[in-house]
């Protein structure tokens, strides 16, 4: 499989390329040049996670990584599983909460981190990556102590939970974190203002890790089959098979855009709903057909306060080029009351969530009929958030181990303002 920039057609690259450089020319993204139905969904759908996983992602890598290597990547990439619970008579959570940093990231920066380092020809790399909240942690866990590898993490000051803080601002090596004075949107700025600086990107050999990385979203492919494997595992009637709708909650759009490239290969998905906070560029350009973000605001769900979203172009692509149709996405966004009261109602059904997954659940109320199945993306373990859930809730969530770890930890990061010159001079300080 081929990659090519969705800014300019002519520079087509491999696999390899695309992840040891991030973003294109004129910071356009890469995206795969063909992407064809699997074949015999239901034998796939049956197989054991890791042969499914394999299946679906071999075509993509295959130019650059043998079986040998896949097999390597995906044993690291699939050490935790999804989980599919049922919460009510009609709804599934589709937990993504399992891994090392208790976030959906951790399978993409998790394939990403043991990609490269199948790629490494011992050449210094430096990972320049912006987090609204658990990519950070997600990277900085996949890439901490790897050789060759300098990773920095660039995130707004004073707007992400402070155990999300903790999680990759307490490691210190090759993992260096800044808080930016301003929102996600500007650090995402700085990381692709980074990239037009060619100077800049051959002296430190700058890359991404963030969803802008095509490798992140490939691995999140597989996730989608496996929520539809798990529910024919649990007995879903053949008449309801074809009527499976997903909820993602967004911010960047790279979940969905995960989502979308699985329903092409194939998964049984009707339709997707993107739901986001008040942050709602994308269901209002749904309606309206106008792009006009605003000013962003801040959030419960903070993780997805983003409002000009980096994966959004791979999406218009799906649909522009006729492969995905606009009838089968749908755009909601939640107030903060209206994500605290479906926090609330989950716990009537027995279900602990979090901010994130509650705007997905909302989303899925706004829109789910009686014929249909709804799923929507456990994104974030619930402890992540354990201040605004406590508070919502009035309860008092325990703490996993894995936060327990961080929680009385030094934060190391440095502050910077948001301005180019002095991230350029840390950058090349390093
Ligand atoms: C907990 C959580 N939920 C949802 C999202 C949004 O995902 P995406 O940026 O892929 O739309 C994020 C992203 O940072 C997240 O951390």
């Amino acid at each position: 499989m081929k990659y090519y920039n969705l800014k300019k057609n002519e520079q087509v690259v491999s696999f390899s390329t695309a992840v040891r450089t991030g973003l294109g020319d004129n910071q356009g993204l890469f995206f795969p040049k063909k992407i064809e139905p699997l074949g015999d969904i239901e034998s796939l759908l049956s197989l054991p996670t890791k042969e499914r996983n394999f299946k679906i992602l071999s075509n993509f890598v295959s130019e650059n990584l043998s079986q040998e290597q896949l097999t390597k990547v995906l044993d690291k990439t699939f050490a935790f599983p999804s989980k599919l619970v049922a919460v009510g008579e009609q709804n599934y959570c589709l937990e993504l909460f399992h891994g090392p940093t208790l976030a959906f990231k951790d399978f993409g920066a998790t394939f990403m981190a043991t990609c490269l380092q199948e790629f490494s020809d011992g050449e210094k790399i430096t990972i320049l990556t912006a987090t609204s909240g658990d990519t950070g942690a997600a990277v900085a866990q996949a890439f901490y102590g790897i050789e060759n590898i300098e990773v920095v993490i660039l995130y707004p000051k004073g707007k992400i939970s402070v155990l999300q803080e903790k999680m990759f601002t307490t490691l210190g090596g090759n993992i260096r974190t800044l808080t930016i004075n301003g929102t996600f949107d500007d650090c995402q700025k700085l990381v692709k203002q980074s990239f037009d600086d060619q100077e800049l990107v051959k002296s430190i050999g700058l890359n991404s890790a963030n969803s802008i990385n095509i490798s992140r979203l490939l691995a999140q492919v597989c996730y989608y089959f496996d929520a539809i494997a798990q529910l024919y595992k649990k007995g879903l009637p053949k008449d309801k098979r074809d009527n499976v709708v997903i909820s993602v909650p967004s911010g960047n759009f790279g979940n969905l855009t995960a989502g979308v490239i699985a329903k092409l290969l194939g998964a049984p998905i009707k339709r997707f709903i993107a739901t986001t906070n008040a942050n709602d560029t994308v269901p209002r350009y749904l309606v309206s057909g106008k792009w006009e973000p605003k000013t962003t605001i801040a959030t419960i769900s903070n993780s997805m306060d983003v409002s000009e979203p980096n994966n959004w172009p791979r999406i218009e692509y799906m649909m522009e080029s006729g492969q995905f149709k606009q009838d089968d996405l749908s755009g909601y966004s939640a107030t903060e009351n209206e994500t605290k009261a479906s926090l609330k109602e989950l716990k009537t059904k027995g279900y602990i969530s979090e901010p994130h997954a509650s705007v997905a659940y909302f989303g899925l109320n706004q829109s789910l009929q009686n014929d249909e199945i709804g799923i929507f993306l456990g994104t974030a373990h619930p402890a992540k958030f354990k201040g605004s859930v406590d508070e919502i809730l009035g309860m008092d969530l325990p703490l996993p181990p894995e936060l327990e770890a961080c929680v009385n930890k030094s934060i190391l990061s440095k502050n910077i303002d948001t301005d180019f010159s002095q991230l350029k001079d840390y950058l090349l300080s390093i």
